[in-house]
């Protein structure tokens, strides 16, 4: 059967890689965003959310829109379960009612960090901030409501069209002669084009239910960031590791979300590559993106 891919938040990052991915794969993709022309959509909305898929009739949802500001959710909790959990509610009502399956894209942060491991599949979840949360519901829905599903967790996602750590890093290394970083925090840094990748191997497997995704490799934001300055060729900025307990934000975030591909493993799939070999690959674009149009430096 040709894939007809419905895609939410499609101007997010992961949902711009995602797209471009789908063209390059040639599989038939609906770009559906907020402020889109063709294909504008809500989540929130129940109604628009029925309407659209009725109106396009896709074979498959890939469901990337989100509340993804972690800080801004313990300030805001009920801003970010109307998205998080609402609006993947409402996704997972109108794919049961139609039969149409649903690949919704969840997160490391449903874990505690409490294990020292990374975490599989099979681990139980116990968010410590109200994005955690607000996702784990939105998880919940999507198994309540709808068979037909792949829940995709990933982690510390980075990619050319969002904001994202290395971005940050780069940009902050510019003005910057020492930056601080959190060097007691692990998880698997995932690069959206091979999450984008994955995706699609995924939707044409039979084998529904809850995957991790993410590029191999545990390490830290302070060895993330200190790979990304070497990598990028940036020496005149040095990186003083701190602990998390030093660095003041709203949110808890968990010691350890490094996420391993259990359900690939078992079901001997291909794994993503490792997380420094995406990076060298993210490094070029960027540079790539940022000498078509220099006001991306700013
Ligand atoms: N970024 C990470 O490090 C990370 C880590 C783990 C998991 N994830 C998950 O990965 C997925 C993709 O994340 P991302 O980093 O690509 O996020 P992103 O760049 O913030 O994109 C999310 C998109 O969702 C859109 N959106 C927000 N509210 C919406 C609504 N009510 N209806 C329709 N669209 C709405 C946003 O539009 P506006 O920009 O116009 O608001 C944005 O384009 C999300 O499920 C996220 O939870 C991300």
């Amino acid at each position: 059967m040709r894939i007809r891919a419905l895609v939410t938040g499609a101007k997010g990052m992961l949902g711009t890689d995602l797209c471009r991915a789908l063209a390059q794969a040639q599989i038939e993709c609906i770009p559906t965003a907020l402020d889109s022309p063709d294909y504008p959509l809500d989540i929130t909305d129940t109604q628009a959310v029925r309407q659209m898929m009725e109106r396009t009739a896709p074979t498959v949802v890939i469901h990337c829109a989100a509340y993804t500001d972690v800080d801004g959710a313990e300030r805001e909790p009920d801003a970010a379960f109307r998205v998080n959990a609402l609006g993947t509610w409402n996704l997972a009502a109108s794919c049961a009612a139609l039969d149409t399956p649903l690949c919704a894209i969840s997160t490391d942060f449903v874990f505690d960090g409490a294990q020292s491991a990374p975490y599989t599949e099979f681990d139980p979840p116990a968010p410590l901030n109200q994005y955690g949360k607000s996702k784990l519901a939105g998880e919940n829905c999507v198994r309540a409501l709808c068979p037909k599903h792949w829940i995709v967790r990933t982690s510390w996602l980075f990619g050319a069209h969002g904001r994202c750590f290395p971005d940050t890093i780069l940009r902050a290394a510019q003005t910057r002669p020492q930056l601080r970083v959190v060097a007691d925090q692990f998880g698997t840094p995932t690069y959206a084009p091979d999450l984008a990748a994955a995706l699609i191997r995924l939707i044409r497997s039979p084998l529904y239910g809850t995957y991790h995704l993410a590029n191999t490799g545990v390490t830290t934001w302070y060895e993330f960031a200190r790979r990304t300055l070497e990598t990028a060729g940036v020496s005149q900025t040095r990186i003083e590791p701190i602990r998390a307990q030093d660095w003041v934000s709203p949110a808890r975030r968990p010691r350890n979300s490094a996420l391993r591909a259990y359900a690939l493993e078992l079901q001997g799939a291909p794994l993503l590559r490792p997380w420094q070999e995406a990076l060298a690959d993210y490094l070029q674009a960027r540079a790539r993106l940022h000498s078509e149009s220099p006001a991306a430096d700013g």
